[in-house]
């Protein structure tokens, strides 16, 4: 009997054309509409997902695998109808893509693009020397796939790589991994703050007034995790005070309400959340190479851990 997988999403047809063609034996059904799902998810072994509501989720009866459509899994990880029973994987393929966001921002204000788009508007030909990455000190929250592949990036353009972990190991690329406990002695020593946090009871607010009062003055914190690992209060207020500069993806609710201070801070740079967006040939290859293991019977990449919360 060939496997059934219900694809449950806004772009499913496209998704599923994609997935068909390198599977051609899954039988799949691609739709984001309940009552043509309602049939499917019944006999469904894997559902492919971001979003589903509870009530079709929960008639998922042949459920083995809920392979989620994104990188965080806040919304997902104390839903009774995903249990321990069934296999439960994450996108990771986001740090790449996440990592030219970082290094698109940082050059920008290292290399002060700014100043030569004005400069060429009004035809000023006027050289300025510029700030160097190399020799700059990054910390990175969090070094799962996404921190991973900053902090790679980071060594290649020379910069002195620290990060936090929430159990401190030797973590490639990194110079120097801080446990959340030390976190206070990490933020005082690093130029650019890059925050790609999960949400969990352990992250949230976890850069509040204190961290956020750490930072040395001028120093450049992202905000590409979740938006609720942040104080966003605090910030505001240290934004306000012009101590630090931002890169925000992500807030405590978005999208960011027009009345948030955040949109005229000219320190403040803000992005709607997309420092890593689907790419639906990216996804689909995960989802495959992940397949083709589940057939095998191995072990699968991007496993989310239920204690951990991610
Ligand atoms: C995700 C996201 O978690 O888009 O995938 O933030």
């Amino acid at each position: 009997m060939n496997d059934k997988l219900l694809i449950y999403h806004s772009e499913a047809k496209l998704y599923g054309e994609i997935i068909s063609k390198r599977l051609p034996k899954l039988e799949i059904c691609s739709t984001s509409q309940p009552e043509e799902a309602i049939d499917f998810i019944k006999k469904a072994e894997i559902i492919l997902t971001w979003k589903i509501p509870d009530e079709l989720l929960k008639k998922a009866r042949s459920l083995k695998w809920f392979a989620s459509l994104g990188a965080g899994t806040e919304h997902l990880i104390r839903n009774p109808y995903i249990p321990e029973s069934v296999t439960f994987t994450k996108v990771t393929v986001y740090g790449e893509m996440m990592a030219e966001y970082v290094f698109a921002y940082l050059l920008y204000f290292y290399r002060d693009l700014p100043k030569y788009f004005r400069d060429q508007k009004k035809k000023v030909w006027e050289p300025v020397r510029p700030e160097r990455l190399r020799g700059k000190t990054m910390g990175i929250l969090g070094l799962g796939s996404i921190g991973k592949e900053i902090a790679k990036r980071g060594k290649q353009f020379g910069m002195t790589v620290f990060g936090m972990k929430r159990i401190p190991e030797a973590v490639e690329n990194v110079d120097q991994v801080f446990s959340s406990k030390d976190l206070g002695n990490m933020i005082p020593l690093v130029d650019t703050l890059i925050n790609t946090l999960p949400l969990t009871a352990e992250t949230y607010h976890l850069l509040g007034d204190k961290e956020i009062g750490l930072m040395k003055e001028g120093a450049i914190l992202f905000s590409i995790g979740r938006g609720k690992t942040i104080d966003e209060r605090a910030l505001t207020l240290a934004l306000k005070n012009g101590k630090i500069k931002a890169i925000l993806d992500v807030f405590e609710e978005e999208p960011l309400a027009p009345e948030s201070e955040l949109w005229n801070l000219e320190n403040v740079i803000i992005t709607p959340h997309v420092s890593g967006i689907n790419i639906p040939e990216e996804i689909c290859e995960e989802f495959i190479r992940n397949y083709e293991r589940w057939v095998r019977g191995e072990s699968l990449h991007g496993l989310v851990d239920r204690m951990k919360g991610y």
